[in-house]
């Protein structure tokens, strides 16, 4: 029987109840499909954070760099700890583990409003491509002349030609697979998110990377949206999409517009890859930790629970995570189960339970 070694981090607020939802789907997916999960969880989260000054051992990386995948609820808590500080555990595990991919679905689920009149389940299915490990998150620069009035700061963006390329040519093999599925349309497109008007070293560096990579895919289209009109292009015609490959800042703000066609947080799911399985993946809900929430049993774990379908893909349980993602579809179209988000009253786990039923008696 196959086994996967999981290490769970469910983190701070809501964190904990989704991860909870998200394991015991995992769990009944593997009995159903045969193949067997050991979890181990750790408790690197705001309060570890306050006990031992730091969110995680220093040696995090050799601790988690063993197991199969990695499954994180979300992380911080203001209240507790600054965001930028909280944050580093998710910073250090995408780029300790060289996951540059960070793969975002945008797809709408029958069966769920969305704010956005132009989304349906037939306009909206795409994916971003979002470069996850350099960039605008490189984390170089500083704070200086503090405190006068002569105070600046200066925060650089790292494009190297190693780290564009790579993701770019992710996108890339990405839309010929889904060309093949051929299931969605336009078929065989990638869209370059790029600001290179007004960026005019990184930006421009990061199309050219771009065109380069291109010219090895002649069967899949090429197309060019800057950022903001991007946005705009989101709202209006999402059924233009297919794969968007994006920097790691402009793949941050364009999928959270993103979970809005899908129908809000609660359903946007997120995959940080190393797609050479040199390391873990780490698969995590893309919403934050919402800890005004915690503890309530309100909140929607399906977010969490397709994360876990991905990380199934990634470990090559296809049949599994197709099952789960039917399982969700089974639930939300049958309509009974509506968390708040949806305009419901039922509970985290009242919905996770839902699934899991759906997901066994399928
Ligand atoms: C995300 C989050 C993170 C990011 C934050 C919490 C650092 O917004 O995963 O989208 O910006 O990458
Ligand atoms: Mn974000």
């Amino acid at each position: 029987m196959k086994s996967y070694e999981i290490a769970v981090i469910p983190g701070d607020g809501v964190g904990i109840e989704v991860c909870g939802e998200a394991i015991k789907i995992l769990r009944a997916a593997a009995e159903k499909h045969g193949f067997s999960v050991k979890t181990t969880d750790f408790d690197w989260n705001c309060d570890y954070y306050l006990k031992h000054g730091k969110m995680m051992p220093d040696d995090c990386l050799d601790i988690l760099k063993d197991f199969d995948s990695i499954f994180l609820g979300c992380i911080g808590d203001s209240n507790k700890v600054p965001d930028h500080v909280s944050l580093t555990l998710l910073l250090k595990l995408r780029k300790g583990f060289d996951q540059y991919v960070n793969l975002r679905p945008i797809r709408l689920y029958p069966g769920i409003e969305t704010p956005i009149k132009t989304a349906s389940p037939q306009t909206v299915d795409f994916i971003v491509v979002r470069e996850n490990t350099e960039g605008e998150y490189a984390g170089i620069g500083g704070l200086f002349k503090t405190g006068s009035p002569d105070a600046f700061a200066l925060q650089t963006a790292v494009f190297t030609r190693k780290g564009c390329e790579r993701v770019i040519r992710y996108a890339f093999n990405l839309a010929r697979r889904r060309k093949k599925l051929g299931n969605q349309s336009p078929v065989g497109m990638v869209t370059n998110c790029s600001k290179s008007n007004a960026l005019n070293y990184s930006m421009v560096f990061w199309d050219s990377v771009y065109y380069d990579v291109a010219k090895h895919y002649p069967d899949i289209k090429t197309d060019f949206a800057m950022v903001d009109a991007m946005t705009m292009w989101f709202v209006k015609n999402p059924d233009y999409f297919d794969v968007v490959v994006a920097s790691n800042l402009f793949g941050d703000i364009i999928t959270d517009l993103g979970s809005m066609l899908q129908g809000g947080m609660g359903f946007a799911a997120g995959g940080n890859i190393n797609p050479e399985k040199i390391y873990p993946s780490m698969f995590e809900p893309i919403h934050g930790s919402a800890p005004k929430y915690a503890g309530k049993d309100i909140v929607n774990p399906i977010a969490a629970i397709e994360s876990i379908a991905m990380m199934l893909d990634h470990l090559e349980e296809p049949s599994a995570a197709k099952d789960i993602r039917e399982a969700i579809s089974k639930v939300l179209l049958e309509g009974s189960i509506r968390t708040r988000d949806m305009g419901g009253q039922d509970g985290t786990s009242k919905m996770g339970d839902a699934i899991k039923n759906a997901l066994l008696n399928s």
